[in-house]
């Protein structure tokens, strides 16, 4: 037996990631959960802000923002700058977050962070508590610890954390890379 609920947002596992962002000499970090991939060429990213965020205006002005993967080590940031406000905490000291420059956006990157998509919005729309903006994933840089000799990215012992209904969690067991079932045996991709 299934029971009606109703409408929620309790789609989940969903990322916690760590969103950077610059505007007139400030910069700001924050929690995302409403975030994703939403096309593939070219490709493009969202993120839903709060107005009443302190990053909402430095990333509706500045037009740009960094998504920064998050792991298990950055754990306890992911809940710090989900809970303070770059209005009244400095949450890179706060947190211990050290920073490296973007190649292609004005904010900062996170040194901890195995991957980091920079973002320059394309589009924003007022869905009601939340903003969304789209945008083009403009540059993209990884912790060369994760990059194998051929330069292809393998996050698999990253430790990338996700986020479902309240509980932060780790990755667990690899369950079969894509396309497991329909693969022809004994042949890679
Ligand atoms: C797990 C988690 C996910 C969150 N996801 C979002 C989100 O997607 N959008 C948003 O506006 N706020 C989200 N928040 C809340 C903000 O991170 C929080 O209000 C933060 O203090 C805003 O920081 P700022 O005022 O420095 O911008 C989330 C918080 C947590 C803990």
């Amino acid at each position: 037996m299934r029971r009606e609920l109703g409408g929620g947002t309790v789609l989940a596992p969903v990322p916690a990631v760590l969103v950077t962002c610059a505007y007139e000499g400030r910069e700001n970090v924050f929690t995302a959960g409403w975030t994703g991939i939403v096309n593939t060429r070219p490709p493009m990213a969202y993120v839903s802000v709060r107005p009443s965020r302190f990053s909402y205006d430095m990333i509706d002005k500045s037009g740009e923002f960094v998504i920064n993967l998050t792991t298990k080590e950055l754990v306890r940031a992911v809940d710090i700058c989900g809970n303070k406000s770059g209005r009244d905490t400095d949450k890179f000291k706060l947190c211990r977050l050290d920073t490296v420059p973007s190649e292609k956006v004005g904010c900062p990157i996170l040194a901890a962070s195995p991957l980091a998509l920079e973002c320059r919005v394309r589009q924003r729309t007022e869905l009601g508590s939340h903003t969304m903006f789209i945008a083009d994933i403009v540059g993209m840089s990884a912790d060369e610890r994760f990059l194998d000799s051929k330069g292809k990215l393998n996050l698999e012992q990253a430790g990338l954390i996700a986020y479902a209904h309240g509980q932060y969690s780790s990755l667990g067991r690899g369950l079969g890379r894509i396309g497991y079932t329909v693969r022809k045996k004994g042949k890679r991709t």
